[in-house]
């Protein structure tokens, strides 16, 4: 298994203007593109992995795509029944936002993933489908993929769901659109908001109000897409990590989404003591800009509120933790078991693995700030493991085994971890 051994980093100070492009934004680009009446228009998709599994996936549904390398057209001529099965690879929002959208269409559709995806809970979006009338199976009575669906037609809802999860209500909302009537999603806390805010500018009507989401069915189609995929704030929140631990060192990460469903660990960074300024540069569909981060000595702190909201930066952030003063705590953060690796585990063995004082709880942990020891890390197949252990390595030198899955979301991390540090590649 390939690992990278990573170098203490100097102080350093960087702009950084090729941080990997969203990729909730890149997955629903292509998606929504399949409900529009015309050539939608993409720049900046993140060409990574999950994201281009995605578009593969569209291209299988029947969709007539143009890709010049720079912009991606995209011209729907509403879906038909593929020939291959659909491969979502190791992501999440691909299989769940794919259930919604499909479970209306006309056809047989199997969704299936990678080793680590299959093992992931699918009766979240499959257990609402259902209970509207759609046609979804899957290992252990549909929880897990392969899923098979018969496209059916599907009765308007009102679901209020129990977990603050961007991709089951995305999933219900694609469901919606092709539902029998009015249909209503309430969650328990907002959680990220691209799907609401990309359909809304596509002519769709749906409404949100606090954190009920109302969907009237479709019409007919909606408008084409033309947008310009802002970088991803979670593979930013990396390169934060490292501007907030290495003193005398700032980084400014440009054209970063400011949604603020998604910077809310830039702001537990900034209640740490780190430095750190946004500066709004454009808005359409979302608030875009650049974040400007400076080191500052870090103290611990709580995070239990709008957990949603940094669920995929905790692994980071834990690394800025232990190397803080105190102790910090993570708590309501039950859904970390279920990402791309139980989190919360690879996190605690991790951090202990490298020195560092942690208390395992069912939904979070307890890190008691310290210095960080160099350690063989690895990522369990979970591309926001290994990023973080290497981003720990900036401050003792560290070594992290199994990095494929970097792939998956950030394909040019090493490029730009390399004007930070040495890094060297062991078969
Ligand atoms: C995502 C939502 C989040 C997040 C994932 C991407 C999305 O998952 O962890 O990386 O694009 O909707 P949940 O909605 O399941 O929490």
């Amino acid at each position: 298994m390939r690992s990278v051994l990573v170098s203490p980093a100097a102080p350093f100070s960087l702009s950084i203007s090729k941080i990997a492009s969203d990729k909730s934004i890149s997955h629903r680009s292509v998606m929504f593109a399949m409900l529009a009446d015309g050539e939608s228009e993409i720049e900046n998709f993140l060409r990574a992995e999950d994201t281009m599994n995605s578009l593969e996936i569209v291209k299988n549904l029947g969709a007539e795509v143009q890709d010049d390398g720079d912009v991606i057209k995209i011209v729907s001529h509403g879906i038909k029944e593929p020939f291959e099965i659909l491969d979502c690879g190791n992501s999440g929002t691909g299989i769940r936002l794919f259930c919604g959208l499909l479970s209306s269409a006309e056809g047989h559709f199997v969704l299936t993933g990678d080793k680590y995806l299959r093992r992931r809970p699918m009766k979240r979006v499959t257990a609402p489908l259902r209970s509207i009338g759609a046609k979804i199976d899957g290992r252990e009575d549909g929880n897990l993929a392969p899923l098979s669906i018969r496209g059916a037609s599907l009765k308007a809802f009102t679901y209020e769901s129990k977990i603050a999860s961007a991709q089951v209500k995305s999933c219900m909302i694609l469901a919606a659109l092709n539902a029998d009537g009015v249909c209503r999603y309430t969650e328990p806390e907002l959680s990220r908001d691209h799907t609401e805010r990309m359909l809304q500018g596509m002519g769709a009507e749906l409404e949100v109000d606090g954190l009920t989401t109302t969907i009237k069915p479709l019409q007919g189609l909606l408008s084409p897409l033309k947008i310009r995929v802002p970088a991803d704030p979670s593979s930013a929140f990396f390169f934060a990590v490292a501007a907030a631990i290495t003193p005398e060192s700032d980084v400014i990460l440009e054209g970063v989404t400011l949604n603020p469903t998604r910077i809310e660990a830039f702001k537990a960074l900034e209640r740490m003591g780190a430095d750190i300024t946004y500066e709004l540069t454009d808005n359409k569909y979302e608030p875009v800009g650049n974040i400007h981060v400076k080191y500052a000595p870090l103290h611990g702190i709580t995070v239990e509120d709008n957990i949603s909201w940094l669920i995929d930066e905790l692994p980071a952030l834990s690394i800025a933790m232990a190397t803080a003063s105190g102790e910090s705590v993570v708590k309501n953060a039950k859904e970390l078991r279920v990402k791309e690796s139980d989190r919360i585990a690879t996190v605690v063995t991790g951090l202990r693995a490298c020195g560092i004082e942690v208390d395992e709880y069912e939904d979070g942990y307890k890190i008691t700030g310290g210095t960080l020891h160099k350690a063989k890390v690895e990522s369990d197949g979970d591309h926001r493991i290994a990023m973080s252990f290497i981003i720990a390595g900036l401050q003792c030198g560290m070594e992290v085994s199994d990095l494929d899955c970097i792939n998956t979301s950030f394909p040019n991390f090493f490029e730009l971890l390399q004007q930070l540090t040495q890094i060297e590649f062991r078969d």
